[in-house]
């Protein structure tokens, strides 16, 4: 009849009667012979329990019953039958029991002594005491509580007194002290408390096995544990605790290990079917026959919801649901029948706990997990105020379940998925009823703590912690400040966790993930916990405040240990080393298709970390440079070629400004080395080279690749100068930017012709006398000049400031006068000046000037005269700002040298020299300055000297070779001048002057070894600023052009990878002699590994080895003029010699 349970379990209500006829004096019973009324006849009433226990106990046995019904069309119609007449006798007989008037026929306590010796665990029924027995336990329970003084002690002095008799079991106390110990209290005493109420008791029975699923109990264990905790009793009650009463206990113990592991054996299959059937559930697409299904299902749902008495499924709403889209999986299933049966009013709640369904549904036999998810959706169920109904979620999942698996569907689910739902039930129930007021004492705990109390609660976390776990102070090596931080971190996270719990869960698996990146171990956390809960405990705070505190903390230690335990790959302990041959041994193992994953992202939940860039940022350069080496290099089995480049980029589109924040570490040369490949064979002396430059090119989104500036704001010529970045900026200069830069500046070439023909051309033809279409002429130049090159250089210059002060993208002149970063570059500051010469010119305009008055009575009058009273009184100023106008014109051309790499060049090492010219000028002005002063104070009256400004002059003359030869000779009259002067002349002539030709001479040294690459990087500045500036179409266009999409071949008729350009440059240019690409014959499946690349470099390396000595051996006897004797023998002598191995060593006599 039981199709579920390989064991049949029948029970009897035990009774005094029973047991004497059944045992008999002296006998040691065992429970089984209780439980099997059959083979004592006890009353006649003997009954099958077993399906009622089955679906999780007698109080959800009449729903069981009506779901159980409405499967009749099914079948199992037989069977159900059968199971319904049984549990009709048992509610009915159940029903008639009373609590009270079980001690009539309860065991008698020498009885019980007698069976309860021995775990019971193939069975698990209703444990049944006398009534007496019970109230004299309860009341020992209650002394035990009073002699300890509080519920922490009980629960300490039981926990002591378990990990000293069990040292055997230690390992398996993986929680904080304190929170295990609460455990063990909470548990015996809801066991204790239920003790008077069998059916009441098999309940939490249940639920505490199975919160033990994962915990393998046997009856060795159960017997120490509770020998354990009844000599504790023992000890502290003495006399109080009679024979009986020990029994009593005794008894409880033994029947809960029995439960528990009765469960674990019974319960796998369930949970196994609830996976299977969740797993369908979710990713049911529903065919056409399945489709026909859903429809009888339909039917079924509308018996249902006639049963219940809900609204017609034929009403708008339904309709209006059912007509948008048909359910596919069971989350749309859901929420389809919960509308359907009428259930919206309380949707509110059912969302949160479908949320989280699904991790609880897979982590049914994971009892931490389960509990974890528990413990979150008790904490969002809190927030809920409208009223929540749980066996209205179990109405509506069982129907949508039975709808998505109609044909696998059946008793044992409905049952297993009951049962599963009845447990969560419960431990929800447990939660909340739990979490009341929890929020508002740890909120009001934190709030209150001072200022100077806070760092005194994390000074004392941190002294218990690390008198526990001594090894605790090695992850703990920052400064205090920075642990008063986080443990500040951590009382915040206690609060938020109650104040928001869902997003709380991500944060603390993000949180859980940097943990695994400080390589943290977890059997850290429970000593951690347990810090904290003693540094609170001893503060006098309330009990409330303290277990919610305690409850808060233990909840994220969990999270944080979950995701520490899901994330702690291979790879992630490699870079905790900082050891690249662990990572590589790490990551051989790893599937080829999953290798990338791999490298780029660890999940948990729905956080993500980056080995990568944990590398990168916790400074495992070592690792993180094997990484991109891995990542980067083309593997190929004969079906595919695995190049990681794409994943890389998409992973992490900024991984070029990483590497650049980090410059030092090489990470730059290899990422690149990675992008190109060169063929080994050359035809024609043209080698093939493929750039997989398309990331470098552009972003995801096929815009030009943001991250692409930083290489050149680093400034570093040798990384300019690599084949791949070269070839990069070269191509976007060459195919794109070259264009739109020479128009740009044709225009501006424009403009300067335009500048040197109003300012220096037009005004100086027939001064005071210029014909009209001359001075016609020269207001078209300068209008042109004012709003064709002024007005649009102003806006765009607006524009940037506006934008860096916005973006606070700013740098500091000097180290203190704040500027907007695109300042930060020479021809931009050249630009500004030309900008403000131009408005002052502009507002000294004398067209301007003279324009209300161009006619007057003055010489040169006339239409756009520029003569005019007026304009002279300005002419001074405006010529100087004229001339500095015109000369920025000019210097401002100077980029136009990019155009050919020599000229650009030049110009550089010009640039370069000028600046030292700069300091030996700045020297040679405050050696004047110095001296000038000095001779002042001589009292001089000689002409030369007679003040400080014309004694400076003359030195200045004098350092320029200016001063007239005959004015020093005369000079010689005065000793004190003349010698003060031979001084100046040896400092800054002779010294300085050497000086400056050898700084120079050095300056020009250093900078001519990279200067095409200064060139190269110049160059590529401005093809930046160009190509930014490039409209999306041309862009478009040009992408296109490169065709990335394409696949590029290696060697003929070998087409490879995507996202390359091709080129073929001279054979001798890069000798190749290793094939980069490696191939793998083999097995192509992807989830195979790749085989082990060291030991086929090893074997490839000796082999290479041999072929060298063949040929040394022949060269030798080529040259030695040797015979070809023996040659095999001869080659193996030598062989030996070279390797200096004994293999051949007879050979090598012969050869002798
Ligand atoms: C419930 C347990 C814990 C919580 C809530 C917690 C929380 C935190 C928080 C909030 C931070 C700062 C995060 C950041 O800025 O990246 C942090 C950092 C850290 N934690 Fe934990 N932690 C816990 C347990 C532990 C344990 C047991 C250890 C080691 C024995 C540990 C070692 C560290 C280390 C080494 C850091 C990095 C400090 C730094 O470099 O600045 N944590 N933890």
């Amino acid at each position: 009849m039981d199709m579920h349970m390989p064991h049949t379990s029948r029970l009897c209500h035990l009774c005094t009667g029973c047991m004497t006829s059944v045992l008999g004096p002296g006998r040691s019973a065992s429970q089984r012979d209780w439980w099997l009324p059959e083979e004592h006849g006890c009353h006649g009433e003997a009954r099958h329990i077993e399906p009622k226990e089955l679906r999780g106990g007698e109080m959800e046995a009449d729903e069981i019953n009506n779901l159980l019904a409405e499967l009749t069309a099914q079948d199992e119609t037989d069977l159900l039958e059968e199971q319904e007449s049984d549990n009709g006798s048992d509610f009915s007989e159940g029903d008639e029991e009373n609590p009270e008037d079980s001690g009539t026929g309860g065991v008698e306590v020498e009885d019980i002594e007698a069976l309860v010796t021995d775990v019971q665990d193939h069975v698990f029924g209703e444990l049944r005491m006398p009534y007496q027995l019970v109230q004299d336990i309860q009341n020992g329970w209650q002394a035990f509580i009073t002699s300890q003084g509080s519920r922490d002690a009980v629960g300490e002095a039981i926990y002591a007194a378990i990990f000293d008799a069990a040292p055997e079991l230690q390992h398996l106390f993986k929680t904080a002290r304190s929170i295990m110990a609460m455990k063990f209290v909470v548990g015996l005493n809801s066991l204790i408390t239920e003790l008077g109420n069998p059916a009441q008791l098999k309940v939490v029975t249940e639920m505490l096995s199975f919160q033990h699923l994962d915990i393998q109990v046997t009856g060795p264990r159960a017997a120490v544990f509770r020998d354990a905790i009844v000599e504790l009793l023992e000890m502290e009650l003495g006399s109080a605790l009679t024979p009986q009463v020990k029994a009593g206990f005794q008894a409880i113990l033994n029947y809960s290990a029995g439960a528990m592991i009765y469960v674990r054996r019974e319960y796998s299959d369930r949970i196994q079917l609830l996976r299977t059937s969740w797993l369908a559930a979710m990713h049911a697409r529903l065919g056409q026959d399945e489709e026909k299904d859903f429809t009888n299902d339909d039917k079924e749902l509308e018996k249902f919801r006639n049963d219940e008495g809900l609204p017609d499924p034929n009403s708008k709403r339904a309709k209006k649901i059912q007509a948008t889209k048909v359910p596919e999986n069971f989350n749309e299933m859901f929420l389809f029948n919960a509308a359907v049966m009428g259930f919206h009013t309380g949707i509110e709640w059912m969302m949160q706990v479908l949320d989280q369904f699904e991790n609880m549904v897979l982590n049914a036999s994971n009892v931490n997990r389960l509990q974890e998810e528990c413990d979150v959706l008790a904490l969002r169920l809190i927030k809920i105020k409208e009223p929540i109904v749980f066996s209205e979620f179990k109405a509506i999942m069982l129907a949508s379940l039975r709808s998505l698996v109609p044909k696998v569907w059946g008793v044992e689910h409905e049952v297993a998925w009951t049962w599963f739902w009845d447990n969560l039930e419960r431990m929800i129930k447990a939660q909340i009823g739990q979490l009341k007021g929890q929020q508002r004492a740890v909120e009001r705990f934190i709030r209150n703590l001072s200022e100077e109390s806070v760092p005194e609660l994390c000074r004392d976390v941190y002294r218990r912690f690390f008198e526990q776990t001594p090894s605790g102070q090695n992850y703990f090596k920052q400064s205090t400040t920075r642990l008063y931080f986080i443990a500040g971190k951590v009382l915040e996270l206690c609060m938020e966790i109650y104040q928001r719990p869902r997003d709380m869960v991500e944060d603390i698996s993000a949180l859980g993930l940097r943990h695994v990146g400080y390589g943290i171990l977890t059997e850290h956390f429970s000593p951690f916990v347990e810090a904290w809960s003693q540094a609170i405990y001893a503060r006098n705070v309330d009990e409330k405040t303290c277990a919610s505190l305690r409850w808060s903390l233990t909840l994220i230690s969990k999270t944080l240990v979950r995701t520490i335990i899901e994330g702690s790959t291979l790879v992630m302990r490699a870079i905790n080393t900082n050891s690249a041959n662990k990572f590589k041994k790490a990551i051989m193992v790893t599937a080829r298709n999953q290798r990338e994953q791999e490298l780029l992202k660890v999940t948990v939940g729905t956080q993500s970390i980056s080995p990568l860039y944990w590398a990168i940022k916790s400074g495992a350069f070592n690792v993180a440079r094997a990484m991109i080496t891995d990542l980067l290099t083309i593997r190929a089995d004969r079906d595919n070629y695995y190049f990681g480049c794409d994943a890389l980029f998409e992973r992490h589109p900024d991984i070029l400004q990483e590497c650049c924040a980090v410059r030092g570490q090489k990470l730059l040369p290899t990422l690149f080395d990675g992008l190109i490949w060169r063929s080994r064979s050359s035809v024609k002396k043209l080698r093939r080279v493929n750039f997989f430059v398309k990331h470098l090119i552009q972003n995801s989104d096929n815009t030009f690749n943001t991250y692409l500036p930083a290489i050149v704001k680093l400034n570093d010529p040798k990384l300019i100068g690599h084949p791949v970045v070269s070839f990069v900026f070269n191509l976007l200069w060459t195919h794109l930017a070259r264009y739109y830069f020479l128009r740009s500046r044709l225009l501006f070439l424009f403009l300067v012709l335009m500048a040197v023909t109003s300012q220096s051309i037009l005004p100086r033809i027939n001064p005071r006398a210029e014909s009209d279409s001359q001075r016609i002429a020269l207001f078209i130049c300068r209008v042109v000049l004012y709003f064709v090159d002024l007005l649009p250089q102003l806006l765009e210059h607006v524009r940037l400031t506006v934008r860096d002060c916005k973006q606070r993208s700013l740098f500091y002149v000097g180290g203190f006068v704040p500027a907007p970063a695109y300042l930060n570059n020479l021809p931009r500051v050249g630009q500004l000046a030309l900008i403000f010469c131009m408005l002052l010119m502009f507002i000294q305009e004398p067209i301007l000037a003279c324009f209300s008055n161009m006619h007057g009575d003055f010489a040169g009058s006339g239409l756009f005269t520029t003569h005019c009273p007026e304009a002279e009184r300005r002419l001074d100023a405006y010529s100087v700002v004229s001339e500095l106008t015109v000369l920025l014109h000019w210097a401002l051309l100077v980029d136009l040298c990019i155009f050919s790499l020599r000229f650009c060049c030049y110009f550089l090492t010009c640039s370069r020299v000028l600046v030292e010219l700069l300091h030996y000028g700045s020297a040679v002005l405050f050696i004047i300055l110095a001296f000038s002063c000095g001779i002042g104070a001589f009292g001089s009256t000689i002409m030369d000297f007679d003040s400080i400004p014309s004694g400076a002059l003359s030195l200045l003359k004098i350092v320029i070779g200016m001063f007239e030869r005959n004015r020093f000779e005369a000079l010689r009259e005065i000793p004190q001048i003349y010698t003060v002067l031979v001084i100046f002349i040896m400092l800054t002539l002779v010294f300085l002057g050497s000086l400056l030709i050898a700084q120079i001479a050095g300056a020009y040294h250093n900078f001519l070894v990279d200067m095409q690459n200064y060139a190269v990087l110049f160059r590529s500045g401005i093809t930046i600023d160009t190509v930014r500036s490039v409209r999306p179409k041309k862009w478009a266009a040009f992408l296109s052009s490169l065709g990335f999409e394409e696949r590029i071949e290696f060697n003929e008729g070998d087409v490879g990878l995507a996202g390359g350009i091709q080129i073929l440059e001279p054979a001798n240019l890069n000798p190749t002699l290793v094939e980069t690409v490696r191939r793998y014959g083999g097995s192509t499946s992807v989830d195979t590994p790749w085989p082990d690349e060291d030991a086929l470099d090893r074997s490839s390396l000796e082999a290479r080895l041999k072929h060298i000595e063949k040929l040394l051996v022949r060269a030798t006897k080529a040259m030695t003029g040797e015979k070809k004797v023996g040659s095999e023998d001869s080659q193996g002598g030598s062989s030996a010699s070279f390797l200096g191995s004994s293999a051949g060593a007879g050979s090598s006599a012969s050869a002798g």
